[in-house]
């Protein structure tokens, strides 16, 4: 399959670089930036993009690309540092700027510059692509985004500026006779007007890559993979209830026979009201056969009796987990040539290491149960994840493509330790029942109301503090119960969601009318950094 192949020197943005291009249906592979170009990165590739950076060309260990990645005569498109690259290894300066160009900025094309490019040529092609295309004569300006504090103090030999930027610092350039392009702003980001037009162009008109990325192509593929790999061996597949391993279930189910799927779900006790029973409804409904469902909520809640630290509940779920996993699983009895299969993203995938930043790796780490189980069997080579291709946004539309309920698809992230990090101190069944109720009323209100799919996480917190109300005439001692909506793009880092207020005070007197040891609501505040996402 055709493909464009980017080069991750360590920006934030080169996953949306990825995600962009896929969205009019190319596929995109990330590498690392300094990766040997072999062949297989190279299979398919019909153009290369160079991304951005945090760090600068002329910093002691900046990033390098394999010096072959200017001799594949593929295009090539910089972005950002991309660019700079580029300019430095062509024998162009670049330094940095008194005051860094950030935000929204005008970009100027020069008209005559851009008419010079031959009809029918690369940089022809490519400059169509901008905003406002088709206007010969005229000026034409559009508003980039820009993120960068270095610009190009002198072209390299053969680059021809034909964008400058209302600061009078070179935007856009293309290259007098190979198919070479920089941008010195971000067209990946949402913000940047006409960004998603010039990354079409580069990819469908001036690499000529076929738009061929579909999920059904992807559900052929994996059959395909599937059938090499795992032969007639059963594959078992841990369920969470979230969105990725949910996918993952059905993804198996329907390239497998469903006979050699086992599905197992662990009911910790700690999830959210109905969870088992709508996730497993969804799992039969699209064929699952062998569905272990192991009620473990007592184990779970003795597990958690008497602690408060939220690091030792972390640790009592993680191990427990890990015990019960191991136990259930030799229960089952499959033969020992059977795989593990897990839920892992293209973006999981780059973010332990393979690519992106080393900090999203250390933050997420922590999220991550090291299972023995899952070490013995990635060291026999028997770990498949059959997502380890996929954005967030391609997992939902194939699990529409599968059958799944939309609630389940469009769900957002629950954490792996379930409600005992949203419990406030000592975890106990009466909480974890309070918190349910709260939760779904909140939940099923943001759907009903038509703000969930605005939130990228929202949920309740039970707080280990009670209050006093008045219910009738009588005073009560109530429960305070925190509502927390943030929007993020990656959880990283995220916003507070700017909730309607009429909606937030309906809300929360239904909690308080409907949960009776609920007495006090509050609405968190607060965003990432510096708080995290979750309470513990
Ligand atoms: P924080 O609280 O670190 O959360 O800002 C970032 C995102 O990660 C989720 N999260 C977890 N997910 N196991 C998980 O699978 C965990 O232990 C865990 N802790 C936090 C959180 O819900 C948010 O989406």
């Amino acid at each position: 399959m055709d493909k464009i192949v980017i080069l991750d020197f360590g920006s934030q943005t080169t996953q949306l670089i990825g995600r962009r291009i896929r969205e009019f249906g190319v596929y995109t592979d990330i590498v690392p930036g300094d990766a040997p170009l072999t062949c297989t990165v190279l299979d398919g590739a019909k153009g290369i993009i160079l991304s951005g950076s945090p760090s600068s060309v002329y910093d002691e260990g900046a990033p390098v690309p394999d010096p072959a990645v200017y001799t594949t005569g593929l295009p090539i498109l910089g972005i950002c540092y991309g660019l700079q690259r580029m300019t430095a290894d062509h024998g162009g300066r670049v330094e940095p700027l008194p005051e860094r160009e950030y935000g929204g900025v005008k970009v100027t094309l020069d008209m005559a510059a851009v008419s010079s490019s031959t009809a029918g040529s690369p940089a022809a092609a490519f400059l169509a692509g901008f905003p406002g295309g088709g206007a010969s004569g005229q000026e034409r300006s559009f508003t980039a985004w820009m993120s960068h504090g270095d610009s190009l103090a002198k072209l390299a030999p053969g680059f021809i500026q034909v964008g400058t930027s209302a600061h009078g610092f070179p935007a856009v350039l293309i290259h007098e006779t190979k198919p070479w392009f920089g941008l010195q702003f971000h067209p990946e980001v949402t913000h940047c007007e006409g960004g998603r037009e010039i990354l079409r162009a580069f990819a469908l008109d001036v690499c000529g890559a076929a738009p061929e990325w579909t999920m059904e192509r992807y559900i052929e593929e994996v059959r395909e993979n599937l059938a090499q790999r795992v032969g007639k061996n059963p594959v078992l597949l841990l369920i969470s209830g979230g969105v990725d391993s949910t996918v993952a279930g059905a993804l198996l189910l329907k390239t497998l026979d469903p006979d050699q799927v086992h599905l197992m779900y662990m009911d910790t006790g700690l999830m959210r009201k109905n969870e088992t029973e709508i996730v497993s409804a969804n799992l039969s409904r699209i064929g699952a056969r062998h569905l272990h469902i192991i009620h473990c909520e007592k184990e779970f809640l003795s597990a958690l009796k008497g602690l408060t630290d939220p690091e030792e509940k972390r640790r009592a779920i993680g191990d427990l987990f890990i015990s019960i996993q191991e136990r259930e699983v030799a229960r089952l009895g499959l033969p020992e040539s059977y795989f593990l299969a897990q839920g892992t993203l293209y973006t999981d995938l780059i973010e332990s290491g393979k690519g992106v930043g080393k900090k999203a790796h250390v933050i997420k780490s922590h999220h991550n149960v090291r299972s023995p189980l899952v070490e013995a069997k990635r060291n026999a080579g028997r770990i498949i994840e059959p997502l380890d291709r996929l954005y967030k946004d391609e997992v939902r539309s194939l699990g529409r493509l599968l059958g799944i309920d939309e609630d389940i698809v469009m769900r957002h992230p629950f954490p792996g330790p379930g409600l005992a990090v949203r419990i406030l101190g000592e975890v106990t069944r009466e909480k974890c029942d309070i918190l349910r109720d709260a939760d779904d009323i909140y939940i099923r209100e943001l759907k009903r109301r038509g703000l969930y799919d605005q939130i990228w996480q929202a949920f309740a917190v039970l707080l280990p503090i009670r209050s006093v109300g008045v219910a009738g005439d009588v005073r009560k001692y109530g429960w305070v119960l925190a509502l927390r909506a943030i929007v993020s793009e990656d959880g990283m880092t995220a916003d507070v969601y700017p909730f309607p207020m009429k909606d937030l005070l309906e809300i929360s007197t239904l909690i308080t009318n409907t949960v009776k040891d609920i007495g006090r609501v509050t609405y968190d505040i607060s965003s990432k950094p510096p708080a995290t996402i979750e309470w513990e």
